[in-house]
């Protein structure tokens, strides 16, 4: 009874959204208590609470309904504080705003009494600023969507609340009297905390008021500076888009050691969720026969595959397998073909009009590899060079049914030069070479047509990288280093959308 009540004040504790560590005790006859409750660097309020072994807990009904109350509560918990975090940096914003409203308004009332004098300067002056305070409005509405979100948290906890009231009343009054003034005592030291969430709201309201007031219209805005980590929970995975830009690659995980210098190896980014089958390409030429491994633990731990024979040799590493087809450049020609594996039949071929082929515009490796097909978020691509662009990069989205190229864009960048390529969320990526030290240093953005000039390690574990690609599913990218097929985890910068709640 006592380690219940105890863990009752814990769970009160995580309920005025503070953050929660566990430590085990030393001593694991000890029961739940709580060590301390205090602010950490960035203000958030930590507690520490001790936690009694968990098979001590699950003898009793009732501990095991409070441990999932607990779970339920972290997870809150954890909401809470993105959206905490999210509410801060819209204060600053909104807070600047503010003063450029204030300006705004003393602009007004000067035109007001300077009527006829210099009106259309002020008139001027008055029209920069609106431009300026555009933005604030999808702020503030942003900020609205949160303070709903806040409201059903605090719902939800309310309901907590009241199942846990029912337990104690369950439990009798025993050792009432020290839980209550403990809970008391806690909820005074931990109001603090929960005060910088109130402020904030009372702060947008009026800004919001006056704002809607004032500017009557509709923007669509996207914070750069916000960046959400993987693994939060649901309410806030749903605002994290699944695209982003490029930030970071993890170190290389070799996943086996088989096949030549050259080849490539894939997972279908379209297969049903738990289908991990791998697809092996060895080689670059005068090959035609394409692996299959069941799983990519299969792959890892044995030789047992199927395979499938290609009515046509393929050219260079550059094939991606995409809703169960491969789209491989057919050896010597311009020509991708896509062939269906359930079927085996070709399903479609199609000339890729002007581009280069046979080494012609290959990568620094050569290999024939003129065309490199691959697939991002936004579906089929296919990345290779004219003479038109005078042996630049050219990236072409595809139709992955009829294989028609439904935009171009052409780069100023050398396709020869390029290490390796791959694409994520329509930004292309380059190599800046294929041994020794390699760096991710080209960007490619078709969303707008621009290029950058970036700067991310990627490393070459085995000093011979034939083939890069990214999988949209996986979020990682796959490579073929010598002999070695290896993978890569990305870290992208995401961007949250209001429109997304
Ligand atoms: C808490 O979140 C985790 C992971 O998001 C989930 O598996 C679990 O079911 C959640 N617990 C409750 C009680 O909602
Ligand atoms: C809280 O409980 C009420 C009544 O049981 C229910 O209608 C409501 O949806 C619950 N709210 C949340 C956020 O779980
Ligand atoms: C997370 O979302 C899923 C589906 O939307 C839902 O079934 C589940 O209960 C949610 N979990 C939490 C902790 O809200
Ligand atoms: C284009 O995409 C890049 C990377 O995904 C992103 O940083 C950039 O803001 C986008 N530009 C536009 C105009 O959407
Ligand atoms: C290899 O795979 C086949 C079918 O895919 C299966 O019947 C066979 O048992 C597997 N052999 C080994 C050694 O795993
Ligand atoms: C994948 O293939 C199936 C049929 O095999 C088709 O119904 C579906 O639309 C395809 N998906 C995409 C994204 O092409
Ligand atoms: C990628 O991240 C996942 C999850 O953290 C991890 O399991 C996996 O081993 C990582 N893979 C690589 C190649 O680092």
């Amino acid at each position: 009874m006592q380690r219940v009540n105890k863990l009752l004040s814990l769970i009160v504790l995580v309920l005025m959204g503070t953050e929660l560590t566990q430590v085990l005790p030393a001593n694991p006859e000890e029961s739940w208590q709580v060590y301390s409750s205090a602010q950490d660097s960035e203000g958030r309020c930590v507690c520490t609470v001790v936690a009694p072994q968990q098979t001590m807990c699950s003898r009793d009904a009732r501990t095991k309904q409070l441990r999932q109350l607990l779970e339920k509560v972290q997870n809150m918990t954890q909401s809470i504080q993105v959206l905490d975090q999210r509410t801060q940096r819209d204060l600053q914003y909104v807070v600047k705003m503010e003063d450029q409203l204030r300006g705004l308004e003393t602009k007004f009332r000067q035109v007001e009494e300077n009527h006829k004098q210099n009106i259309a300067k002020q008139y001027k002056a008055i029209k920069a600023k609106m431009a300026e305070l555009r933005p604030l409005i999808p702020v503030l509405e942003e900020y609205k969507a949160d303070a709903r979100l806040v409201q059903q948290f605090k719902e939800e906890v309310q309901n907590l609340t009241s199942s846990l009231s029912l337990l104690q009343q369950e439990m009798g009054a025993y050792d009432y009297d020290d839980l209550h003034s403990r809970v008391v005592s806690l909820e005074e030291r931990l109001r603090a905390c929960m005060q910088k969430l109130g402020l904030c709201g009372e702060k947008t309201t009026t800004l919001s008021d006056l704002a809607t007031h004032r500017l009557n219209m509709c923007h669509k805005y996207t914070d750069p500076s916000m960046r959400v980590d993987a693994g939060l929970s649901n309410i806030t995975a749903k605002k994290v888009m699944a695209c982003g830009k490029l930030t970071g690659i993890s170190d290389a995980i070799t996943i086996k050691t088989s096949g030549s210098r050259f080849g490539s190896w894939m997972t279908d980014p379209l297969a049903p969720e738990g289908n991990t089958r791998v697809w092996y390409m060895d080689g670059y030429h005068n090959n035609r026969f394409v692996r299959e491994y069941k799983s990519m633990a299969d792959f890892m731990t044995s030789d047992n595959f199927t395979s499938h024979r290609l009515p046509h040799p393929w050219s260079g590493t550059g094939q991606v397998v995409y809703n169960g087809s491969i789209y491989f450049n057919k050896f010597q020609s311009n020509m991708i073909i896509k062939f269906d594996f359930k079927t085996s039949t070709i399903s479609k071929s199609q000339r890729l009009d002007n581009s280069g082929y046979s080494n012609t515009y290959h990568y620094a490796w050569g290999g024939h590899s003129d065309i490199d097909l691959m697939v991002d978020e936004g579906g089929l691509w296919a990345i290779y060079a004219t003479n038109q662009n005078a042996g630049n990069i050219v990236i072409s989205k595809l139709h992955p049914l009829t294989l028609h190229i439904i935009q171009s864009w052409t780069t100023n960048h050398p396709r020869r030069s390029a290490g390796e390529s791959f694409m994520i969320c329509g930004t292309l990526y380059v190599t800046n070479g294929y041994s020794g030290g390699t760096k991710v240093y080209y960007a490619y953005h078709t969303n707008s047509s621009t290029y950058e000039y970036i700067d991310i390690v990627l490393q070459n574990k085995y000093s011979h990288i034939s083939m890069l690609d990214y999988n949209p599913r996986d979020r990682a990218l796959y490579a073929w280093n010598n002999g070695h097929q290896v993978l890569y985890n990305v870290t992208l910068f995401h961007v949250i959308r209001s429109e997304q709640l």
